[in-house]
């Protein structure tokens, strides 16, 4: 019997050394330990031993029992110990990649160009003023000196919605809005920038809805040389001090006199390229000196009151600015074009 547990011993010990893994490990230990083990069935033998005998054997199989299992608590603690080794090695983290980048936007070009122009006029101690898109005839036009059935409607084709609302054509609007809500008072000095709407088929420099920022100054002595101080200045500013601004005679009916308001150009410097279509000089926005009829519609003293006017165009500005040879690039939001104009 005492040959018989120590062979059993040895068996186990092999076994538990073959094992490969838990699961085999644990098929020794049920094997062995177990209630319907081999050393269990030795020690039911027992009873045909002497009473001398029966304690000695009793010890030995309890050792045996302990040695087996304290070897497979051995074996599987080495097993399990592999088992995370093996994890850690097959899931480990490269700290030294580099993290996926984090998309951020940025400020539309347009929208750039126009905080830009805003900050120049704040600057000069201008207001910013907005008004509605969808607009009343009598802002859009009447109260800017084209009344019902006048011609120069025809200069901005328009989306009516009713008879009496439309879209706004330009931000005129907000001139003869604010001087209307200003009860002819003075002094009055906004810029406005937004949203225009007019009927014009999208090409390569029309689009059927565009931005202007719109500049109002009426005051007492108002001059056109205090006009044309501005412009310079704001070119100066947008394009860089070596512009200069050249006036043309042109026609708004709520200005008079209007202007066309040129800058010499960028890439010739005014020798004449295929920019500039060989003038020299590229068209940026329209300005005049406010009606004295606009100014008695608002309820302002004409004798008294002056001011100037000046409509700009932000895509023009903006496709200047940073050689944009497409108006319809500003409103397809493709990312390659954006992301060219993110600020570091
Ligand atoms: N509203 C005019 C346009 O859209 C521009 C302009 C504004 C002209 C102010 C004169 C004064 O064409």
């Amino acid at each position: 019997m005492k040959e018989r547990l120590q062979e059993l011993q040895q068996e186990a010990i092999v076994k538990i050394d073959d094992s490969k893994d838990l699961k085999a490990l644990n098929d020794v230990r049920v094997a062995y330990l177990g209630k319907k083990g081999p050393i269990t069935e030795v020690l039911r033998g027992m009873g045909k031993l002497s009473a001398e005998e029966r304690p000695v054997m009793g010890a030995l199989a309890n050792e045996v029992r302990e040695a087996i299992a304290s070897k497979i608590e051995e074996k599987q603690a080495a097993l399990e110990a592999e088992e995370i080794n093996r994890k850690l090695a097959s899931e480990t983290i490269d700290v030294t990649l580099p993290g996926r980048p984090v998309k951020v936007g940025t400020h539309h070009p347009l929208t750039s160009v126009i905080e830009e122009v805003e900050d120049l006029f704040l600057g000069m101690g201008y207001e910013v003023a907005e008004g509605p898109e969808v607009e009343q005839d009598y802002y859009n036009f009447e109260a800017l000196n084209l009344p019902k059935g006048h011609p120069a409607r025809d200069m901005q084709d328009t989306f009516y919605i009713t008879e009496e609302t439309l879209l706004r054509t330009h931000t005129s609007t907000v001139q003869a809005r604010v001087m209307n809500g200003n009860e002819g008072k003075g002094p009055i000095k906004i810029i406005c920038p937004g949203k225009v709407y007019r009927r014009d088929d999208d090409d390569a420099t029309h689009s059927h809805q565009f931005m202007q920022i719109e500049g109002l100054v009426v005051d007492e002595n108002i001059r056109m040389s205090d006009l044309k101080g501005t412009l310079e200045v704001f070119v100066k500013k947008m394009f860089g001090a070596e512009r200069e601004i050249r006036l043309r005679p042109s026609f708004f009916p709520f200005t008079e006199p209007s202007v066309e308001v040129d800058v010499s150009c960028a890439k010739c410097g005014g020798k004449g390229c295929n920019v500039c279509k060989q003038t020299g000089w590229i068209e940026i926005l329209g300005a005049g000196m406010v009606h004295p009829n606009v100014l008695e519609m608002a309820g302002y003293d004409s004798k008294k009151y002056r001011g100037f006017a000046f409509g700009i165009g932000v895509e023009r500005i903006a496709m200047l600015k940073h050689g944009v040879d497409d108006i319809r690039h500003f409103y397809t939001n493709d990312a390659r074009f954006l992301n060219q104009f993110k600020q570091v």
